[in-house]
């Protein structure tokens, strides 16, 4: 059943080519739920994983298409006033999470459109808004989300994509050949590194800091190491107080607009004697000259950087808790579905 892989997390980290291929694929100009076509606002509601897929959307669609987006906790939702946005999306790959269920129906009694996008036909999600986005990820046995994650950020692109007049069409057309390409690096100095560590500092700079919130929630899930996530710009107004020799900071440096003061925070962090493993191109001389050990990625579109990223922040999160021995596809305390509030 694990189709020779040790875990099933592990097998679904490399299902994730085809899960892009097929998310990008399951929604279409003309499948495309006329609410969303005609928004000129969004609130996206969700949590965990699925709640950081919402966040990488929202950096996207903002400056391509300029529509702007709010984004809400599917626990805090309830919280917030009535809803003002032209459509709420809730993202939910098992279709069954109390707190984004419950977003949906508040949505529908204030008259506003609704769109489900989740992988579970038939959940009770796809029961409760107007519209519903399948994402075919296909079947996701390990508690910790991934290949459903990499589909959610593949349906929201392939969204941005339609939405811009298929600007982006190239790129996605180009996900899974760049998901394969990064599936079998070799992280092993970084494993090393982390899974001596008992808490770990993930940083990263506009799209790329849910990039990282999702790489810290995978590696606090699966290895039980204490991992938070920062804007990079956060940590000097107080977490740096904790920065030492003994956190690793895990960065992503890679070009565009964040590019130089990222490494000038890198440079920061490393005057703390703090060890840093950082993400940045491949080639890259100022992110080697800074990190004590580099992840490279393939030198690409940000849109690619930010899949291919996730999927390495996923392996390393996996070896990491496999290094350590833990139960990796059942993590103590966990559900696959959360249906209580
Ligand atoms: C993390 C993870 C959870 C879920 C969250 C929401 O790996 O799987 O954080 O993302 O419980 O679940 P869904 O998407 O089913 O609403």
């Amino acid at each position: 059943q694990k189709g020779g892989f040790a875990h099933y997390m592990l097998k679904e980290i490399f299902e994730q080519p085809d899960a892009i291929h097929r998310a990008v694929h399951a929604v279409s100009e003309e499948t495309l739920p006329s609410s969303l076509r005609q928004a000129s606002s969004i609130t996206v509601v969700a949590c965990g994983s699925s709640y950081h897929a919402g966040m990488i959307f929202r950096y996207l669609i903002e400056p391509v298409c300029g529509i702007p987006v709010r984004l809400e906790l599917g626990s805090e939702y309830k919280y917030t006033p009535v809803p003002f946005s032209d459509v709420i999306i809730g993202i939910s790959q098992s279709g069954e999470t109390a707190d984004t269920l419950s977003a949906i129906r508040k949505g529908i009694c204030n008259n506003v459109k609704t769109v489900a996008i989740t992988n579970v036909l038939n959940s009770s999600i796809t029961r409760s808004a107007h519209d519903t986005i399948l994402m075919h990820a296909g079947p996701e046995i390990s508690v910790a989300a991934s290949k459903s994650f990499i589909a959610q950020v593949g349906v929201l692109m392939q969204i941005v994509n339609i939405l811009s007049g298929g600007r982006c069409h190239d790129i996605l057309d180009h996900a899974r050949y760049a998901l394969e390409q990064v599936l079998l690096t070799d992280l092993t100095e970084a494993v090393d590194l982390c899974s001596k560590a008992q808490h770990l500092f993930y940083v990263g700079r506009g799209v790329f800091y849910p990039v990282m919130m999702e790489g810290a929630l995978k590696m606090k899930e699966i290895s039980y190491i204490h991992a938070e996530a920062y804007a990079a710009g956060e940590l000097k107004h107080g977490p740096f107080a904790l920065l030492s020799p003994d956190t690793p900071v895990i960065a992503i440096c890679t070009p565009g607009p964040a590019y130089e003061v990222m490494l000038g925070n890198m440079k920061e962090m490393k005057a703390r004697g703090t060890p840093i493993v950082a993400f940045g191109n491949e080639d890259d001389g100022d992110v080697s000259d800074i990190a004590d050990v580099v992840i490279p990625l393939p030198k690409a579109h940000m849109w690619t950087q930010v899949l291919t990223s996730t999927v390495l922040l996923q392996l390393l999160a996996y070896h990491t808790a496999n290094r350590l021995g833990r139960e990796i596809d059942m993590p103590r305390n966990l559900a696959k579905s959360v249906t209580v509030e």
